[in-house]
């Protein structure tokens, strides 16, 4: 627990097809946190560059996780929901992290090595410190909640690394210049000036797993169309997808031990719990002893009673870009209020002159 006014941030990048994973693992997550925290939500079009993306397509698609946010029941009144390039706040901290952090951090991260594959002398220098940016974007607001996927892990511990480097690098600049915030960090009361963010990492959703093969996740980027259900897809295609789905030939056993071993059927068990909010124990005691062809119609007609009014809901709103980018562009400039505070304390603490 730390004493920094809580603050929920998450990103989501726009490179094409948002899936259930998205929607289970974060977007859903993020609605919920409306109620109890104030939310900032961002597109991600600086982190999605990192790879190759066609600039016609990446408009629409940033256009269209937008969509896909508001659609889900995110009140961008209420709460903040922009597009990470038109706050430039934080590709200017992302530098000063690129400075924080140490190769041999960044040599570690798992999603580098898993997306530059074999042919890592040409991944790009922004896939490599795409980790940075994600710290950056998380602390230009002092952000004390992140809700993410399993996936994201890691690039949260290192966020909370960054932090409390950069905290104690700089620890008597701070002092001297009273911009610290006193927090809990093991048994010690310290001083620092980012908090040491917690990752919202719960649920039974927090890494859907392909339809196809249930030792890979969900992606948008596995060539099979069959392996994920996209926010998009009609009430025909989600059925579609739901019946071809990989399982193996038991029935649903009454307790998630059962489970055990039998990853197909966890994940299609974890979907069914995601979409209800409810327990995979709750699904069990009910659906327990079920054979798949009786339970894959049951998980059809619950997907396609959850995600059709979203799909409907964000043809609707994509159909308005003007909208789109207005709420975008107050986004931006609401956000970019808040980071350039943050901004102008850790130019002074830096030793950075401005003004
Ligand atoms: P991205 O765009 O890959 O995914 C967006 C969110 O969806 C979650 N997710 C999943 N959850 C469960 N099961 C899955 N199969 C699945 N696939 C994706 C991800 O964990 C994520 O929460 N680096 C981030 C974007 C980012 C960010 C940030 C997140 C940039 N800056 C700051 C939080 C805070 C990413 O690539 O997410």
């Amino acid at each position: 627990m730390n004493d920094f006014n809580p603050l929920v941030f998450s990103g989501v990048q726009p490179t094409g097809n948002l899936h259930l994973g998205n929607y289970l693992g974060a977007i859903r997550k993020f609605v919920a946190l409306q109620q109890s925290h104030n939310c900032i939500y961002c597109v991600v079009d600086l982190h999605a560059i990192t790879t190759w993306q066609d600039p016609t397509e990446l408009m629409t698609s940033t256009r269209e996780v937008t969509a896909a946010f508001l659609a889900s029941g995110i009140d961008a009144k209420k709460h903040i929901v922009f597009n990470q390039s038109r706050v430039h706040q934080h590709s200017e901290l992302a530098w000063i992290f690129n400075c924080i952090a140490r190769m041999g951090w960044l040599s570690r991260m798992t999603q580098f090595k898993e997306k530059a594959g074999k042919d890592r002398e040409n991944a790009s220098v922004g896939l490599f410190s795409y980790p940075t940016l994600m710290a950056a974007d998380i602390l230009a607001y002092r952000a004390t909640h992140v809700p993410v996927g399993d996936d994201q892990k890691q690039h949260l511990e290192l966020t909370r690394d960054i932090a409390q480097k950069f905290n104690n690098d700089f620890s008597e600049r701070i002092a001297e210049l009273g911009v610290g915030v006193e927090m809990q960090v093991g048994d010690e009361r310290v001083n620092g000036y980012f908090p040491l963010t917690e990752p919202l990492i719960e649920g039974p959703a927090t890494r859907i797993m392909s339809l196809r093969d249930g030792s890979k996740k969900m992606s948008k980027s596995d060539p099979s169309d069959l392996s994920r259900i996209n926010l998009t897809d009609d009430a025909d295609l989600i059925s579609k997808k739901i019946r071809k789905a990989r399982t193996d030939p038991e029935a649903l056993p009454s307790e998630p031990a059962g489970l055990e071993g039998r990853p197909e059927a966890d994940n299609l068990v974890g979907i069914f719990a995601a979409l209800n909010d409810i327990s995979k124990e709750d699904v069990l005691a009910e659906h327990g002893g079920w054979q798949f062809s009786q339970f894959k119609p049951a998980l059809a007609d619950l997907a396609v009673e959850k995600l059709a009014p979203i799909a409907a809901e964000m043809r609707r709103i994509s159909g308005d870009a003007d909208y789109v980018d207005s709420v975008l562009s107050d986004g931006g400039a609401r956000a970019g209020e808040i980071a350039e505070r943050t901004l102008k304390d850790v130019r002074s603490i830096a030793g950075l002159l401005q003004g």
